[in-house]
């Protein structure tokens, strides 16, 4: 049963609406003035507030904008006596959600507090779906499953909704940034921001007021009160990046912060407090930029509370296919899906290549074929010359084995792999037909694919 309760200075018009809800099935409660009505809403949840607007002390508008501001769940209406539909617009404006004029009449009482019942309804629901999404935000963003990436998954789990501080390294376009999201996506804060910095981003001369805000006449040109980055961040997660390029003067000031979640703005002198969650990255190692002098111990201490370290792309290498697919889908999301994979040759020199640019790097790949390929299946002639050069491909043939001292069956395994890939290559990837162009069964060429360990640049 939906609860309502109605506050109005006028005790007639007061029993009058508390009569009509009940006789049509609604809880209602009353509150003779805007006070006690207040009161109530604090110590008690309603779905529904109906308030006159017009009363003696505390007005309709002051019981509006405490509910925005402790309740927001919680829908107001408004009631109105003539001549103050002006204000009634007011409210609406405000986050009112209708405004009844008096006087009340039943029918016109009913329709307003269904349809404000089944807009909290259809709002509540939206929320729901909002907190799936931020749910699928990590499944569907985050994408690997060899060994290294699922620890992290179980980390983020175990971490997220705690207020403990993290600190993420890894060499660049390893996912550090995206690992943040899914902390904050899946702490209890998700519905409040998470504001980022990039710590070497801010020039010096910005980078107080930038991050900590300043109060009006601070210096020439703070003509109004501006609100910093810490103080944006309230309630929810900031996300330090590049946390090794910090000047050691915002070193001092960070490490006050963290130890004490309170600063003061520029020009001012009252102190903020904040409740914040703090996550930094890296992609340098801070143990030597400590030994530089470059990074303050003490501050690394207090962020290194849990590290989480992301493998690069090279120790995960299972991945590759996985993140391959989903690249092509999601940069061709919306479009014709022109180019469905990579062939067999193609895959396996994406998995001889080591990646320094990690993820970022594979995802500009695709990126690039996407836009040059005119296959449906970029081969391996569609691949720069730097991820060429590791295929055995275009390896020159062993001839001069024993001066380099290689070993035979090393030789005649990459000799043999170098065939499969060709005859692959040249037949779009169908088994049938590669077998058929190297004179073999098929089941012969299964078998050595799967002896040469090349599962994951041939799909099944
Ligand atoms: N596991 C992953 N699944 C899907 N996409 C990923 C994954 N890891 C990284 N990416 C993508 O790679 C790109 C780089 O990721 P991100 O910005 O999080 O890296 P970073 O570690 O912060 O890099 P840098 O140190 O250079 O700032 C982004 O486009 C991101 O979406
Ligand atoms: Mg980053």
């Amino acid at each position: 049963m939906a609860r309502v309760l109605v506050i109005d200075d006028d005790p007639v018009v007061l029993n009058v609406i508390a009569d009509i809800l009940k006789a049509n099935g609604y809880e209602a409660l009353t509150a003779p003035d805007g006070e006690s009505g207040i009161k109530e809403l604090e110590s008690n949840s309603y779905d529904l507030v109906i308030t006159d607007l017009m009363m003696t002390d505390v007005g309709g508008m002051e019981v509006l904008e405490h509910v925005l501001a402790n309740s927001p769940e919680t829908i107001c209406i408004i009631l109105t006596g003539y001549g103050t539909i002006k204000s009634s617009v007011k409210a609406i404006k405000k986050g009112a959600f209708d405004y009844i004029t008096k006087p009340v009449t039943a029918p016109r009482l009913l329709v307003s507090v269904e349809k404000a019942l089944k807009f909290r309804s259809l709002e509540k629901e939206n929320i729901r779906l909002k907190k799936e999404l931020r749910r699928k935000y990590r499944y569907d963003n985050f994408i690997g499953t060899s060994e290294p990436i699922k620890k992290i998954y179980d980390l983020i789990e175990k971490v997220a909704d705690t207020d403990g501080t993290i600190l993420i390294s890894g060499a660049t376009g390893t996912g550090k940034e995206l690992i943040a999201r899914a902390i904050h996506y899946n702490s209890s804060r998700n519905d409040k921001p998470m504001v980022v910095i990039n710590c070497g981003a801010i020039p010096e001369e910005l980078l107080e007021s930038e991050l900590f805000g300043h109060e009006k006449g601070a210096f020439t040109g703070a003509h109004k009160v501006r609100i910093g980055r810490f103080e944006m961040a309230n309630s929810g997660t900031i996300f330090l990046d590049e946390v090794a390029e910090m000047t050691p003067a915002l070193q001092v000031k960070l490490l006050r912060v963290l130890q004490e979640r309170k600063f003061e703005r520029v020009g001012g002198t009252k102190s903020i407090h904040v409740d914040i969650r703090i996550i930094a990255a890296t992609n340098k190692n801070l143990t030597i930029a400590i030994n530089n002098g470059t990074f303050r111990e003490d501050l690394y201490y207090r962020l290194n509370v849990i590290p989480i370290k992301v493998p690069s792309l090279k120790q995960r290498k299972s991945d590759i296919k996985l993140l391959v697919d989903f690249f092509l889908k999601k940069l061709q999301r919306g479009k014709k899906q022109r180019i469905k994979g990579f062939s067999p040759a193609a895959m396996d020199a994406m998995l001889m290549y080591d990646w320094p640019g990690n993820v970022r790097e594979l995802e500009n790949l695709v990126k690039r074929i996407i836009i040059l390929c005119d296959n449906q299946v970029a081969g391996f002639d569609d691949l720069p010359e730097h991820l060429q050069q590791n295929s055995v491909l275009i390896q020159p043939v062993e001839e001069d084995l024993l001066e380099r001292g290689g070993t035979f069956s090393g030789a005649v395994k990459n000799f043999e792999k170098r065939l499969i890939l060709e005859a692959l290559e040249k037949s779009d990837g169908v088994k049938t037909k590669a077998a058929k162009l190297l004179n073999i069964k098929r089941t012969t060429l299964v078998e050595k694919i799967k002896k040469q360990n090349m599962a994951d640049a041939v799909s099944a």
